[in-house]
């Protein structure tokens, strides 16, 4: 019998940002099965509670706290109800973040603002409460775990998403080095394109150009990161700090040039590719195609990845 106690959170306590679909919620599920408890963290009341809901009906502790990670007093208060209900934390995933696409010649402040609110300024008001509550408690301890984006990395998005991410990289690393004093580590995971509801009306053209460049084959899914935020969570991680680690098949390897060839199929299929995403769309309340796709989620993706690849609608 193989010993996984490095990997085991049993008693373990964590909170998931953003965590009512998507991503966010991958990672909480990932969490809970591995034995932890989880606050599922994020300004949409009715899908977050439903997501604590179904974690709690596979067997699970978990529970929903409404907070606006770019409000810093509801940050606050979401770290002492986490810590009110389990007692203390061990395990805090910063994953809430936003895109607002854009050509970066005409974007307005406003926007810039608000994905740097989010993603950047909201990752480190987070990381700030709970780095508190994890030196404060006894013994004194904790694993801090970033989202960041194979975007901090490469220019794939825009200029306020790819700097935000570069941002959250680099934060994570100067916060690893401040916060190892108090046994807290701080890594971060960077996904490439994930099948989550913002990628709802990504156009299927582009789906199987991302297949067609990245050599594990398949189109990244919120379980694809499952591997990574448990051991990142674990005692396997302990002396592992400051670290991005990226997770996306090897996308970011070919760099785009020509498409890759395949030998066997591979592990997951464009129908097991969506699963979540369409678990996420339900709950959302989206309509979607048999493909999972609503191009009104998010019309700006859908006319940019059109444009930038020539689909005919
Ligand atoms: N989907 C991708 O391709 C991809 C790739 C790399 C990195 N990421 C990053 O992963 C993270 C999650 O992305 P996703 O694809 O799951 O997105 P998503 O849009 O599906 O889910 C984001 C969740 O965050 C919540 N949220 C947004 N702003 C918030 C705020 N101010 N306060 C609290 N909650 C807030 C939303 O309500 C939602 O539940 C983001 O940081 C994103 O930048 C996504």
């Amino acid at each position: 019998m193989a010993d996984l106690s490095l990997f085991d959170l049993t008693g373990k306590t964590a909170l998931v940002t953003g965590a009512a679909v998507g991503i966010g919620r991958g990672c909480a599920v990932a969490l809970a099965r591995a034995g932890a408890k989880v606050a599922i963290v994020d300004r949409n009341e009715k899908a977050g509670s439903q997501t604590a809901q179904e974690i709690r009906a596979q067997g699970h502790q978990a529970i929903f706290a409404a907070c606006d990670v770019t409000q810093r007093g509801q940050i606050q208060d979401m770290v002492s109800r986490v810590v009110a209900e389990f007692g203390r934390l061990d395990i805090a995933v910063n994953n809430a973040g936003i895109a607002i696409l854009g050509a970066d010649e005409e974007i307005e402040q406003e926007a810039w603002d608000k994905v740097i609110a989010v993603n950047q300024t909201g990752v480190f008001l987070c990381a700030q409460a709970e780095a508190r509550q994890m030196i404060r408690q006894t013994p004194t301890e904790g694993k801090i775990i970033n989202i960041a984006s194979m975007s901090a990395t490469i220019a794939n998005c825009n200029a306020s998403y790819d700097s935000s991410k570069a941002g959250v990289v680099h934060m994570t690393k100067t916060l690893a080095a401040e916060w190892g004093r108090f046994n807290i580590n701080v890594n971060c995971i960077s996904p490439s394109y994930v099948l989550s509801s913002m990628h709802a009306s990504t156009p299927l053209e582009v789906r199987q150009r991302i297949r067609d460049l990245t050599p594990m084959g398949h189109v990244e899914r919120p379980e694809d990161l499952y591997g990574a935020v448990i051991f990142l969570a674990s005692a396997a991680s302990n002396y592992v700090t400051g670290h991005d680690l990226m997770v996306d098949g090897g996308h970011t390897l070919n760099a785009w040039l020509t498409p890759l060839s395949r030998s066997v199929p591979p592990r997951v299929s464009p129908e097991a590719e969506i699963v979540e995403l369409k678990h996420d769309l339900d709950l959302l309340g989206f309509a979607y195609d048999r493909d999972g796709i609503n191009t009104k989620v998010h019309p700006e993706i859908a006319s940019a990845f059109e444009a930038a690849f020539g689909v005919k609608k």
